[in-house]
């Protein structure tokens, strides 16, 4: 008889993050912490997250209690929502009188908000205070992005048993820093001594997100060609020396996306629902998309291929190879609807080319749920022509979608699609390479020859809706991190075990 494999315990996981789903969206994150801690709870772990108590998310029941927390020389009474939202799950929200009870999550029009370092360091704080104070220290703490960089810093200068957390950081954007002035330090109550280039110091500044990279137990980021790519002074946005320094812990997963929110059978924001095999539904998306968009739906209009983006509209997305493509993009028969905000040009250059060929180009500037759900479906391309993609989700949502990504091959596009080849038919969607506004028209161009070829075009969508994106394979992964990070600790002993500066 095989002797039982006993199974490791489950894990008590405490989240630290900006932004997620349901709660609080501007990007990816949201989607991939809203997802990833129901999936680790379903997995059977304790998970915990703490996320700030936006305005846009309103009153919430639940629990609640008040904690006086130190920040440097102030206290701040931080009103906590503790939101048990399924067995294995909860939230806790947390509200600070005058901190994130305002319109945006990290600034706007006139820019980041001036108290980011307060805002996101009490949320560390208050973490952090919760990890001690609660039931039972976690077994390990998770921090996203900058805007959680300084939990790692915390449990390193922590004494005491929460010095013997450990943690993992994961990066979904490098390019966004969470830099501050030097004088923040005092306002955050961190030691001096952390101003140096084996901690905080980032070019005169202090750096949240370096802060995490040096003191987190492990660090990962969300595809595995962009924790490649961020070890190179390319795209390692001044810190590849460091990523090279713990290259020994840092590690790519993939995002998953939630294939219940995105699913074109059951999607709520569609006319009908679809399938791979009943596409008719996807043809219904498509004329009610055209509609929204106030552009033609005659019979012309709706054989026409459609392009569509959902997009933050900054540098990072390509957008300025569709500035510099325009008149080759003008010259394609193809009608493009696009939904995004983000910088002031960018906003201003779709919509001159909407008023340019109203019959032809589509914008809606703002930030549209619904809408992003009907462009995935409805269009027949979806184009993310990005400069950099740590990992990207849009792609794999269009291909769920039987909406054939356009894409450059950087980061977690390059790892999701399949660059279609001729010969064998094979493929998910097309890829570019160089950073070229002519190289990505000729993949639009490609895209659309085969479009014309429909037999052939079927096969790419169908391969496309084939793929499993579920969370369940990169879920077991951080879980696995999660163990790594908690033996590095035991094996290096609780004295002294924090890992150490560059
Ligand atoms: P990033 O996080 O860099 O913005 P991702 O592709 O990882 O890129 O994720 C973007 C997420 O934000 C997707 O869920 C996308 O649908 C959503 N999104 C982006 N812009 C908008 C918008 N204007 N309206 C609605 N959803 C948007
Ligand atoms: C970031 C990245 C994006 C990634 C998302 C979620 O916003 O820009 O590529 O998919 O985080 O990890």
């Amino acid at each position: 008889m095989a002797a039982a494999v006993e199974s490791p315990p489950p894990l008590s996981v405490l989240m630290v993050a900006s932004e997620a789903q349901p709660y609080a969206k501007t990007g990816g994150l949201a989607d991939v912490v809203g997802a990833l801690a129901p999936t680790l709870a379903r997995l059977g772990h304790q998970v915990t997250v703490v996320l700030p108590h936006y305005h846009e998310i309103g009153p919430q029941s639940g629990d609640t209690t008040t904690r006086t927390v130190r920040l440097g020389p102030r206290s701040f009474d931080a009103r906590l929502t503790v939101v048990a939202a399924e067995p294995g799950l909860r939230w806790v929200l947390v509200g600070c009188d005058g901190l994130y009870d305002r319109d945006g999550l990290y600034g706007d029009h006139a820019g980041d908000f001036a108290d980011n370092a307060t805002r996101f360091g009490l949320l560390a704080r208050v973490a952090l205070d919760w990890a001690e104070r609660s039931t039972g220290l976690p077994d390990v703490i998770h921090a996203h992005d900058w805007q959680a960089g300084l939990v790692p810093v915390w449990l390193h200068t922590a004494s005491g048993s929460l010095a013997e957390v450990p943690s993992l950081f994961t990066i979904h954007n490098l390019a966004y820093q969470g830099l501050f002035p030097t004088e923040s330090l005092d306002t955050l109550g961190l030691p001096r001594e952390l101003f140096s280039i084996d901690g905080l110091e980032f070019w005169g500044q202090i750096s949240f997100l370096k802060g995490g990279l040096v003191f987190a137990d492990g660090i990962t980021t969300v595809s595995r060609t962009y924790a490649r790519e961020i070890l190179g002074m390319e795209q390692g946005e001044g810190l590849d020396g460091l990523l090279r320094h713990r290259e020994a812990v840092l590690s790519g997963i993939p995002n998953g996306i939630d294939v219940e929110i995105w699913d074109p059978a059951r999607d709520r924001f569609l006319p009908r629902g679809y399938s791979a095999d009943d596409l008719s539904g996807k043809r219904a998306a498509k004329a009610e998309l055209l509609a929204r968009y106030g552009l033609p739906t005659d019979p012309p209009a709706l054989a026409r291929p459609l392009i569509g983006m959902v997009s933050r509209m900054v540098d990072q997305k390509g957008l300025d190879l569709i500035r510099d493509a325009k008149p080759r993009l003008d010259a394609l028969d193809a009608t493009f609807t696009i939904v995004g905000s983000g910088a002031d040009h960018y906003e201003e250059m779709w919509r001159a080319r909407a008023a340019e060929r109203p019959d032809r180009v589509g914008v809606v500037v703002g930030f549209d749920e619904s809408l992003a759900h009907l462009v995935e479906a409805g269009a027949d391309l979806f184009l993310m022509p990005s400069r950099y993609e740590p990992c990207g989700l849009n792609q794999m949502y269009s291909m769920r979608y039987g909406t054939v990504p356009v894409v450059r091959a950087t980061g977690g596009l390059a790892d999701t699609v399949t660059p279609y080849d001729a010969a064998s038919g094979s493929g998910t969607g097309f890829v570019f390479d160089a950073y070229s506004a002519d190289a990505m028209v000729d993949a639009i161009e490609a895209a659309l020859d085969v479009f014309r070829q429909p037999e052939r075009w079927r096969t790419i969508q169908r391969a496309g809706m084939r793929q499993d994106f579920s969370w369940d394979v990169s879920a077991a992964a951080y879980v696995q991190r999660y163990r790594d990070v908690i033996e590095r600790r035991q094996a290096a002993g609780t004295a002294g075990g924090a890992p150490q500066g560059v």
